[in-house]
């Protein structure tokens, strides 16, 4: 007789299929799909077919949509939202919820229509992203009813062009429309080309609910479409998807005023430190890398692991991997679905082969019949290895080892992307000090890829900026209070002062840059004539000197801000003590205005807590503020002293180093402040001043890989060069609007919130 652990041991799951025979026929009544604007569906136009690429069966024709179709949209969106916006609070929150209810009633139809349109297994769409939908709906519902309260003088941007990709259809579709439209926006979304019929069901969500027409548009199409819509008048372009997509995006914003987000690639680093639960992490690994087939942007896809467990580990990782069941997608008991696409898949195998080519050994991951490859992983893989530096965007990880914690986080880090790390170990002690140290927007200890539209997620780096989710996530879609514009005036070429070069001024006291705590004649010692005397004419060559000075004066970032905040009081006490002399030189209300700076962020400098947010009950999930490390800054041309301090503080107080560039027609203010630098105790390196030519240092400073954020006040014409140099390796560009520097509208929280980038840590508790 068999017992029953034998049965247990042998016995095949029967084939569990979900019944998609309600989407077979609601696709059979569709055939064709137009696009949806002003409320309702044009008549298709030039179409394509999608397809399930689990079986390669058609299931729509789909239309691609032209300029013409993104402008009738774009029109159709800015009609429909003054009255959008003019709703009340509680308004439009009934129609999140109303949105989040109708996703609710009709989760089993949409989770198989996904799975259909995707390939993802039912398994997930059902348990995960569709549920997650619902939950983004509900959240931004509370957030459209607290807008006024919770962001007092913010208005909504405007129209937002939202272009989204495959891997997470109506998941990134709730994430982008979600929060637009509960700040009062209104949107045009334009889905995937692999996986647009989601996108097309939720459009006759927004008409059964009745959301006013054009407040929702969606354009199907390819990339087409998504250049179309980049190019329209639309006030902000959110985007998710590919690095390369993303910085051809950033180049073609640059200058037009228009808002950005990026959701970008990512490397993400899996770090399983000795004392981990091997058991868990290895579960930990099958959420990770093998959910979705891999095609996540935040997949833990880089396993670190420490040596003294490898082999262990690897034995774990190996008999659970093996036990995954790759199949249809439809089929309930389905681990590993199919990847969305032929073009997908041949990319993934052949980043596989070229890793494989370059010496790494890969286990598991064959490509099957089909749209499918089973999980796997390279191993014996180099760091240089294009399977390890390559997003591979499939099921299948890397994995090596690392000695001590201090070698994994350098591992961790060795990427260009930082969008999210997991980190496995007992020790929360362990755990936390890794967490803090890993760059990326999102850290996951003991656990993976969990998600909550209460947590702000996005990424450091090349993985993009911004944040969807949570109150940062509403801030992105929302205009900062209206300041009093002044105008700036351009600044003209500097002429080099006749018998300047390679002398320095003839003047007593010699004006020199300031760099690494120290007075720097400029490289070459060319000097140009301002009011008061001779201001050295910096270089590039100084703008990277600078730079490297201000990169090695990390520890700033890492003392604390109750540190920071003795020496910005400090600062404070002898600028004001010299207040009448820099006055002479100055004016007194910039001096004023200065000292004032100083005590403000002083005052911040261990205030700005970030926060502790519910996204799901047994997890603690704290929303840290972080410095970005260098910032860039070029000061307003006007009021030179003011502006310089303006600037400087808020972005040093959230310890930043700083490379600033001084008001170009009248630095020699500025530049006197290193004496009140050198006595108030700021570290050498913290703050570092180049005078000169402000459009080509902005554009060397905006172009520097060491910069990680750069600030550009002043006049329009330089600002388009800098956004363009600084999209190279997408560091977010912020350009406050010209105002008086002297006011109140100089100061205040929304620079702190520029000064910083959200780092989101989960850590579920519980034995
Ligand atoms: P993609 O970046 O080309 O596509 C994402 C979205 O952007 C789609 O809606 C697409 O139609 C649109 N798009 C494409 N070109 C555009 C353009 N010039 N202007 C505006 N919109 C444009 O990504 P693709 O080609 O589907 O996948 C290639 C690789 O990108 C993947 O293997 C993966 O490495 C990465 N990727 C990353 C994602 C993420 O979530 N971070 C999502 C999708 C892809």
């Amino acid at each position: 007789m068999t017992s029953v652990s034998e049965i247990m041991e042998s016995m095949e799951y029967g084939p569990s299929v979900e019944d998609s025979g309600a989407v077979r026929d609601w696709l059979d009544t569709r055939g064709s799909f137009g696009h949806f604007i002003g409320g309702k569906f044009t008549k298709p136009g030039s179409t394509f077919g999608t397809r399930a690429p689990a079986t390669g069966d058609l299931l729509a024709q789909v239309s691609q949509g032209s300029a013409d179709d993104v402008a009738a949209a774009v029109k159709a969106a800015r009609k429909a939202q003054k009255g959008w916006a003019a709703l009340s609070g509680t308004e439009r929150a009934r129609y999140l919820y109303a949105l989040a209810r109708h996703v609710q009633k009709r989760e089993r139809f949409l989770s198989v229509l996904e799975t259909l349109d995707n390939g993802k297994p039912i398994r997930e769409s059902r348990d995960i992203d569709i549920p997650l939908v619902a939950r983004h709906f509900y959240h931004h519902a509370g957030w459209a009813e607290l807008r006024d309260t919770q962001f007092p003088g913010h208005a909504p941007l405007g129209v937002c062009g939202q272009i989204i990709p495959w891997n997470f259809p109506l998941l990134m579709l709730a994430w982008k429309i979600a929060p637009a439209l509960a700040a009062g926006n209104t949107v045009v979304l334009k889905p995937a080309e692999y996986t647009p019929l989601t996108a097309l069901a939720f459009a006759e969500i927004c008409r059964e609910v009745g959301l006013p027409a054009g407040v929702v548009n969606i354009v199907t199409g390819d990339g087409e479409t998504g250049a179309a819509l980049v190019g329209a008048d639309v006030d902000k372009i959110a985007f998710t998807g590919s690095t390369e997509v993303g910085r051809a995006i950033a180049a073609r914003l640059a200058g037009t005023g228009r808002r950005l987000t990026l959701e970008l690639g990512g490397k993400s680093p899996f770090i399983v430190m000795p004392d981990a639960d091997l058991d868990a992490a290895v579960e930990g690994v099958v959420d990770s890398i093998w959910f979705n087939q891999g095609q996540v942007c935040c997949a833990g896809s880089r396993i670190l692991v420490a040596e003294a467990v490898a082999e262990r580990f690897e034995t774990l990782l190996r008999a659970r991997m093996d036990r995954l069941r790759v199949g249809p997608p439809l089929d309930k008991s389905t681990d590993i679905g199919a990847i969305v696409d032929p073009v997908q898949k041949d990319r993934i195998t052949s980043i596989c082969a070229a890793a494989v080519a370059a010496g790494a050994e890969l286990v598991g991951g064959q490509a099957a019949e089909g749209c499918f490859i089973a999980p796997g992983y390279l191993r014996n893989i180099a760091p240089a290895n294009p399977g390890m530096e390559q997003e591979i965007f499939g099921p299948i990880a890397t994995l090596s080892t690392f000695r001590t914690a201090d070698e994994a986080i350098e591992l961790a880090n060795n990427t260009r992307y930082g969008l999210a790390g997991s980190v496995w170990s007992e020790s929360a002690t362990v755990a936390t000090d890794i967490a803090a140290k890993i760059k990326a927007g999102v850290i996951w200890i003991n656990c993976a890829n969990l998600f909550d539209a209460a947590a702000p997620f996005g990424g450091y780096r090349e993985s993009g900026f911004g944040r969807e989710g949570g109150c940062a996530g509403m801030l992105d879609y929302l205009a900062e209070p209206a300041v009093k514009p002044v105008r700036e005036p351009a600044p003209s070429a500097p002429v080099v002062a006749p018998g300047g070069e390679g002398q320095g001024s003839g003047l007593d006291r010699t004006a020199k840059l300031y760099i690494g705590g120290a007075q720097k004649r400029p490289d070459g010692g060319a000097m140009y004539a301002v009011p008061g005397g001779l201001a050295p004419l910096g270089s590039r060559k100084d703008i990277r000197g600078a730079v490297e000075a201000a990169a090695k004066a990390g520890k700033w970032s890492a003392m604390g801000g109750h540190a920071r905040a003795q020496v910005l009081y400090y600062i404070a006490e002898n600028l004001s003590a010299r207040a009448p002399e820099f006055a002479a030189r100055s004016s007194k209300s910039e001096v004023q205005a200065a000292i004032a700076r100083a005590f403000h962020y002083a005052a911040w400098a261990d205030k700005f807590d970030g926060a502790n947010v519910q996204a799901k009950p047994g997890h603690l999930v704290n929303v840290i503020p972080e410095p970005f490390g260098v910032i860039g800054i070029a000061c307003p041309n006007r009021q030179p002293l003011a502006g310089f301090m303006s600037l400087v503080m808020p972005a040093i107080a959230m310890g930043n180093r700083v490379v600033a560039i001084a008001a170009q027609d009248d630095p020699l203010p500025v530049l006197d402040l290193y004496q009140v630098f050198d006595t108030s105790d700021l570290p050498g390196g913290v703050v570092n001043i180049v005078t000169g030519g402000r459009y080509d240092l902005a554009q060397v400073l905006a172009a520097h890989d060491e910069v990680a954020a750069m600030w550009y006040a002043g006049d329009s014409a330089g600002l388009t060069a800098v956004e363009q140099a600084a999209g190279g390796n997408l560091k977010p560009v912020c350009s406050p609007a010209n105002r008086d520097w002297t006011g109140d509208q100089a100061q205040g929280e929304t620079f702190l919130h520029h000064a910083t980038q959200l780092k989101t840590i989960w850590l579920p508790y519980g034995a």
